[in-house]
């Protein structure tokens, strides 16, 4: 039996999609199983439960041999996510498989909070002897439906305070199709694996990417981190949010995210998702017309003409 926690989320859900598909017996932790009906339809086994809550946890793990650990990113997410990892070794766990950060964030003393964060957990997943799998993932694909479309679609430009950092972004399907290879193969114990896509590209490069799919004008213009903070903070983000943000793009611009790894296609047997590709399936939200959250928020802030507005990572 497989326990995925964090299936209601990016990868956590895509992870139970493909282990159903292949028929693993699965079992969901959810805080709010009538909110996850998309895991009722798939036929996934539903444990109501926590992270906060170890009995919860002990529960939902009755009979598991491999855990998936991904959760949101936030101060808490060390000492939840431990909670998980005691849990797993109290019920007799044999394989633990966790989504990190980016490597050059994993450090005790790294240049980032949430990779602080993911390192506390990675030590203490070692220090247990479970057998382990810490998929390291860089930048997602998927931050920039939240971040670059609303822009993009109503002033076509891409604002971002990244300079002409290359990055392998990363499509976090891809995530979950390495996750799920290394969840039903017992030779990836005791193993980290970076996963990317496949290629790095600047913001410029991007811009034109998303030009190409929605077939329409969209330029990048390089802003001020303090006026990427600005923005970020008009949208109500608390204050270690915001410095996490700086603190990944700042890593970004010196080239943390430019290494392109060959895990995802060395797991699953094919090459990840490009930015084309990823780019022409979400076209329809960079696309020119639609309303757009964060230029509302901008604009409600009073900080002036879009070019001067940014957009930030996620990570
Ligand atoms: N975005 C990036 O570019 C990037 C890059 C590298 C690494 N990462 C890492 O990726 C992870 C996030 O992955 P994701 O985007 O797939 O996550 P996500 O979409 O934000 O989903 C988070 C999941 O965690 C669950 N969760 C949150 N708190 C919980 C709790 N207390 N108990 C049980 N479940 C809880 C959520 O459940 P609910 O539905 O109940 O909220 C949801 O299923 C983070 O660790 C982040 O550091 C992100």
């Amino acid at each position: 039996m497989i326990l995925v926690i964090g299936a209601t989320g990016k990868i956590g859900g895509e992870v139970a999609r493909l282990l159903t598909d292949s028929g693993k017996p699965l079992r969901a932790l959810v805080r709010t199983p009538s909110k996850a009906g998309a895991l009722t339809d798939l036929g996934v086994e539903l444990a109501a439960g926590d992270l906060a809550d170890s009995g919860s946890l002990d529960r939902a793990m009755q009979g598991v041999d491999r855990l998936f650990l991904v959760s949101v990113q936030d101060l808490r997410q060390a000492e939840l996510q431990g909670n998980a990892v005691d849990a797993a070794v109290r019920n007799g766990v044999g394989h633990i498989v966790k989504v990190s950060g980016i490597a050059a964030s994993i450090s005790p003393g790294g240049p980032a909070e949430i990779g602080r964060q993911h390192w506390h957990t990675e030590h203490r997943i070692e220090e247990t002897g479970v057998p382990f799998t810490f998929l390291r993932p860089g930048f997602f694909m998927q931050n920039l439906l939240a971040t670059a479309a609303p822009m993009v679609a109503r002033v076509g430009l891409l604002a971002a305070p990244m300079d002409g950092a290359l990055i392998a972004m990363v499509d976090a399907r891809d995530i979950a199709a390495a996750a799920a290879a290394v969840l039903t193969d017992d030779t990836h114990h005791d193993r980290v694996y970076d996963i990317t896509g496949p290629r790095a590209f600047d913001y410029a490069q991007l811009a034109a990417v998303l030009a190409d799919a929605t077939e329409q004008h969209v330029r990048y213009v390089g802003t001020p981190p303090i006026m990427a903070a600005k923005v970020i903070r008009r949208q109500g983000h608390p204050d270690w949010y915001i410095q996490h943000l700086a603190e990944m793009a700042e890593m970004f611009r010196a080239g943390a995210g430019a290494t392109v790894s060959s895990a995802v296609e060395d797991l699953t047997g094919r090459p990840p998702r490009s930015i084309e590709s990823f780019a022409h399936e979400y076209a329809a939200m960079f696309r020119q017309g639609r309303a757009a959250p964060l230029v509302h928020t901008v604009a409600r802030a009073g900080i002036g003409i879009a070019s001067r507005a940014a957009t930030f990572v996620r990570a």
